[in-house]
């Protein structure tokens, strides 16, 4: 079990190089099961979830070849349609092998995906979608099983515009027969980044970035080569890095049109930010200012970002009110916010940030992924030596952060901490 050690109080400068984007990256890994031919992507962090992500494909029998940031996959005839349970269990993002392994296989058994524990995070718009496209899927005992002769297109209507449901719906429906509409998609960049690779290897998708997407099915697929996107939230977490120190951080490379809310906000909170073609030039102000947030589907409010923004503020001088509208319960990190000093008070959704506030160090404890980073933001910022344990939570979505941090001047170490038990 790791620990991270930060002391606070340093001011962050210099460049820091952004990763590939891991919400994008593990669907186009489940996507290249809809081929036996080689697909390559490139641009791949160095993260846990990739790795669960490749011993899921490895459990169902594909070939993979992880080298450095490349991945090679081919997904042979032979491949079984059984995701091994622990691995799926590990992440959110193994149940997007579901509408790949139908349409190309016609069976399917996943457990029902684990990941960040930040509310009730049902599958149920994925089952009834594939369902209404011709699968016979039950639900049952922690397992979703299911086959399908053919899958056919559907006009499908989500109540909720779900990232994955609609990526789930996209794949399934390049070798459906006939037409597939989505309507209330999600519109997030990680889908548009989806379409992107789908096209790539043959499909006919169109309309990803709106409400709407329609896909014509066709009979098969091939191979890809393509190179993922950079990481929209890792760039928001280390824009909120610099607000804190009062630093300067020049981030790279980045697609500015994927962060247009967070720059607005950041900018609404005194932070300054130019941007130059791919690079962002981010500098701290020395007054930070309160904001309203809300979260919400792409283009409001990152939900991913919510947790570090609700770190920043409490260094703003003023009341913040955040609003998380995304998930039933995404503010664990108050928990561990509040002994460091912070005032904060939940009720529900809603998170009202009192400050400025003087945030010292002490023993932190990560509960989920974005609450992890929320925390080491936090650290930079606080006097003293702030201990961040369950490390593994950030380590499933961010590349060698105290190794990037340390590049611009943190003060942040990594402990091995071997537990007793480990001993015996
Ligand atoms: C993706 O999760 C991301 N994860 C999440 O990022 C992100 O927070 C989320 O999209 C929203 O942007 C990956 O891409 C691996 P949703 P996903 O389906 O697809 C409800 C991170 O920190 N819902 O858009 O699971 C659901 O409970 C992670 O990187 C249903 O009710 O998100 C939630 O309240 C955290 N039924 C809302 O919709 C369903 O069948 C949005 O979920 C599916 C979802």
């Amino acid at each position: 079990m790791d620990v991270l050690v930060i002391e606070g109080g340093k001011p962050l400068s210099g460049s820091v190089r952004i990763s590939g984007a891991k919400n994008a990256v593990l669907k186009l890994m489940a996507a290249s099961l809809l081929t036996a031919e080689e697909c390559v992507i490139r641009n791949v962090p160095r993260i846990k979830d990739v790795e669960n992500m490749v011993n899921v494909l490895l459990g169902l029998g594909a070939q993979v070849i992880h080298d450095g940031d490349v991945i090679s996959i081919r997904a042979g005839e032979d491949l079984s349609w059984e995701a091994p349970e622990d691995n799926a269990r590990e992440m959110r993002a193994s149940i997007q092998i579901m509408g790949p392994l139908l349409a190309r296989f016609g069976r399917v058994r996943i457990a029902h995906p684990g990941g960040c524990a930040i509310g009730t995070r049902p599958v149920d718009l994925h089952v009834n979608s594939l369902r209404k496209m011709g699968a016979d899927l039950r639900d049952e005992f922690g397992f979703i099983t299911g086959s399908c002769t053919q899958l056919t297109g559907q006009d499908i209507y989500l109540d909720i515009p779900s990232v994955g449901a609609t990526e789930n719906i996209m794949m399934a429906a390049t070798l459906a027969k006939g037409t597939t509409v989505i309507r209330n998609a999600a519109r997030e960049p990680e889908v548009v980044e989806v379409q992107n690779f789908l096209n790539r290897m043959g499909a006919h998708v169109r309309g990803a970035g709106t409400d709407t997407i329609r896909i014509h099915g066709v009979d098969q697929l091939g191979g890809a080569d393509h190179t993922v996107i950079p990481d929209r939230i890792e760039v928001g977490t280390y824009m909120v890095a610099a607000a804190m120190t009062r630093g300067e951080l020049v981030l790279s490379p980045v697609i500015p049109d994927h962060l247009d809310m967070v720059m607005a906000k950041l900018r609404q909170a005194g932070v300054e930010i130019d941007v130059r073609g791919d690079h962002l030039r981010v500098r701290g102000p020395r007054v930070l200012r309160p904001l309203d947030i809300r979260t919400g589907p792409h283009p409001g409010f990152p939900t991913d970002m919510q947790p570090q923004f609700m770190a920043m503020l409490c260094l703003a001088h003023g009341t913040s009110v955040i609003v998380e509208n995304v998930y039933s319960s995404r503010f664990q990190h108050v928990e561990e916010l509040m002994p460091m000093g912070a005032q904060i008070t939940v009720d529900g959704r809603l998170a009202v940030v009192r400050g400025p506030c003087r945030l010292t160090g002490t023993r932190v404890s990560a509960t989920d992924l974005r609450a992890g980073a929320a925390l080491v933001l936090a650290g930079l910022a606080a006097e003293g030596i702030t201990e961040l344990e369950r490390v593994h939570h950030v380590d499933r979505g961010y590349e060698d952060l105290e190794i990037k941090l340390r590049g611009v001047g943190a003060a942040i170490i990594r402990k091995s901490v071997v537990s007793a038990e480990a001993l015996v």
